[in-house]
């Protein structure tokens, strides 16, 4: 059965190289991803990592017992396991969405999942998904992305 999981944790080393981290994972998830059918996408912004799967169950509990193992990252929290009944995200193979930096554009980005965090971000996952999805098309972040 196909299922949407979003789970956030966070960078264990604010001294690592998030773009290196990042480039790296983007590495190995679009073979293994591709693989195993999960779509998805991976946001990061100041040490917190947001990342958004969809595929079959046991192939995203067989990724995310992988995922949980890694030691660059803790306190994995799940914000949506739940049952779907088509992909949103079937165009995304793990491409990254790197928010991080000082300029106005992420303390935009920042203000965008804040809110979205304090209205429905946490109990519906249809208005997640369109939030995440509006962040993905927005054009000031399109360059942001890294395919
Ligand atoms: C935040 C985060 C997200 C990750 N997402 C994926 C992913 O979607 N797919 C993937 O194959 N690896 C992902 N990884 C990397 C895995 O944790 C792991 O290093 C990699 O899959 C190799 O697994 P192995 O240790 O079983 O060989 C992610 C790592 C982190 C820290």
């Amino acid at each position: 059965m196909l299922y949407f999981y979003a789970y956030t944790s966070e960078l264990v080393d604010p001294q690592a190289d998030a773009a290196a981290i990042l480039r790296s994972i983007r590495r190995v998830a679009k073979v293994r991803n591709a693989e195993l059918g999960i779509t998805g996408v991976l946001f990061f912004d100041s040490g917190r990592f947001l990342q958004v799967l969809e595929g079959e169950q046991d192939k995203l509990d067989e990724l995310m017992a992988a995922i949980s193992r890694d030691p660059r990252h803790r306190n994995i929290t799940y914000l949506f396991q739940e049952p779907i009944t088509r992909r949103s995200f079937s165009e995304w193979n793990m491409d990254t969405l790197d928010l991080s930096g000082e300029d106005e554009l992420s303390e935009a980005a920042l203000l965008k999942v804040r809110d979205a965090y304090a209205g429905t971000f946490k109990a519906n996952a249809g208005a997640f998904i369109t939030i995440a999805k509006s962040l993905l098309s927005d054009p000031r972040f399109a360059r942001l992305i890294d395919r």
